[in-house]
């Protein structure tokens, strides 16, 4: 097969947010209890983190940690996870079944965030809370005065604020199955003013990120909430069929990109200045800068796997060319996207698997440490001629999915492709790329085939390969190994 990039280093498209490399833990099943965190475990350290675990999840470099949920945060208090363990309250998980003991509440977050250098985000109970329990929340981690919940933290061990600037007002909150209470937006934007307006209150500098739904929401949303949205969000779940591989899983992941394109009309329809609802009352000025998305629940679906709702799905290599192809296009849409969480980091739809005595790095983990590691920090514009591959859906999707980006530290010049075609390699030619470089190296994840996994029950057996090789210059061709994600870095 045959193909062509074209790349213009000097068509910006946008700096690349680092929050889009966030990672996301809820109390769901085994993601925190029996995957970051196991009381008792000799693979647990003294706080109770499984070490295994860390040590892999550090490896992520995750620029932001979200918590507690999801739907989880629709029932939960906050101070059942604060202070003494021995004290705190056990809770039956009202929105994913089993007890909660609550041994991983705000102080372990933080802690656990800051030995991951990630920025913490917290989403508040819109669901059975209230706007002062918010608004407490925020006393309690970014308060420096003498009053009660700051002084909470300080005697819980936490003299300095935690200075926590990400704060989700609810999670999914049009949802109807679940303990969401404020389906109607109109309802939700008279509520999360309310909530924004005492929180901000306790701490004007924090931001907020409100939950997106569908096109009529997110208009309205945009409109009433203006001034306090900072990012709007988005969950993005390719919920591909059960045993439906590999198939149609390309044509839902570049969905993704139809999503954001939509998303972002909507965030420039808007009117600064012209806004509705509740700002004037609340007097809080119209916003200076534009909105942005939040992807802040992005993942892998399957509808199979074991533990709670099946939710411990394994991944094959096609699955981390999916992941890969998430990654570009949000790189490709940096004027917009400002965060992204993956939903969520072990055991619920993760690129971590724990079992007892033993955990693994999913096929889609490595896409995530290539990315973090070779995405530059500034996306431009490419054209690219790629060849089709025909799918189970009948659709027809491109074999080479592809992002350029540029380093502005060290000027070097970053082409991300991934092939997803099962068989055939791809002979590409390549253009644009200036003769100022003086070197390039090829850095390539592989594996065997498109079906290719890790097993939790074979936890030292890795199916990933990772090449790198430096190539001549001039470079006007490179050929994309079938089923390679590859980064052409290019320095000067
Ligand atoms: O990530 C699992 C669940 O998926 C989250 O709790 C919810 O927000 C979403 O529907």
């Amino acid at each position: 097969l045959e193909a062509s990039i074209d790349v213009d280093v000097n068509k910006v498209i946008a700096p690349i947010a680092p929050e889009i490399f966030g990672q996301f833990i809820e109390h769901l099943g085994r993601a925190i209890d029996g995957g970051v965190y196991e009381e008792g475990s000799t693979l647990s350290n003294a706080k109770g983190y499984r070490k295994d675990v860390l040590e892999k999840v550090q490896q992520l470099r995750a620029s932001v940690l979200r918590f507690p949920g999801g739907t989880f945060t629709k029932i939960y208090h906050w101070t059942d996870g604060v202070g003494p363990k021995k004290d705190r309250h056990a809770r039956p998980n009202l929105i994913w079944g089993g007890v909660t003991n609550n041994h991983f509440g705000t102080d372990e977050f933080i802690d656990y965030s800051r030995t991951l250098n990630a920025a913490p985000y917290l989403a508040v109970n819109m669901g059975t809370g209230t706007a002062e329990e918010a608004a407490n929340w925020v006393e309690y981690c970014n308060g420096t005065r003498d009053t009660y919940y700051a002084n909470m933290r300080r005697k819980n061990g936490n003299d300095k604020p935690f200075n926590v600037k990400y704060w989700g007002l609810g999670n999914e909150e049009s949802a109807e199955p679940d303990a969401g209470r404020l389906q109607n937006v109109k309802e939700f934007t008279k509520e999360a003013w309310f909530y924004a307006k005492l929180m901000k209150l306790q701490d004007p500098s924090i931001k907020f990120i409100l939950p997106g739904a569908d096109d009529t929401w997110n208009e309205q949303l945009l409109k009433d909430m203006n001034p306090v949205c900072d990012y709007i969000s988005t969950h993005y779940y390719v919920s591909t069929p059960k045993r439906d591989v590999p198939s149609s899983l390309f044509g839902l992941v570049d969905g993704l990109e139809t999503q954001i394109i939509k998303m972002k009309k909507q965030i420039a329809d808007l009117t600064p200045g012209k806004v509705t609802g509740f700002s004037e009352w609340y007097r809080f000025p119209p916003r200076q800068q534009a909105v942005k998305i939040s992807l802040d629940e992005l993942g892998i679906w399957e509808h199979e796997g074991e533990g709670a709702y099946h939710l411990e799905n394994a991944y094959n290599w096609n699955h981390a060319l999916g992941t890969a192809t998430f990654y570009n296009i949000m790189l490709r849409h940096a004027d917009v996207v400002g965060m992204a969480t993956w939903a969520q980091t072990v055991n619920v739809l993760a690129p971590i698997l724990t079992s007892k005595t033993a955990s693994i790095a999913q096929t889609v983990f490595y896409p995530m440490v290539f990315y973090r590691k070779h995405s530059g920090d500034t996306a431009i514009a490419a054209i690219v001629k790629t060849p089709q591959i025909e799918m189970k859906d009948a659709k027809e999707h491109a074999a080479l999915d592809v992002t350029a980006t540029i380093n502005s530290k060290d000027g070097s010049l970053i082409i991300l492709v991934v092939n997803r075609h099962a068989e055939a390699d791809t002979k590409t030619s390549l253009a644009g790329i200036s003769n100022k470089y003086r070197s390039a190296t090829a850095y390539e994840l592989n594996a065997a085939s498109v079906l290719a996994a890790n097993d939790i029950k074979q936890p030292k057996k890795n199916v990933v390969t990772e090449k790198e090789q430096a190539l001549s210059l001039p470079l006007r061709e490179y050929t994309f190994k079938a089923h390679s994600i590859t980064a052409l870095v290019f320095k000067g």
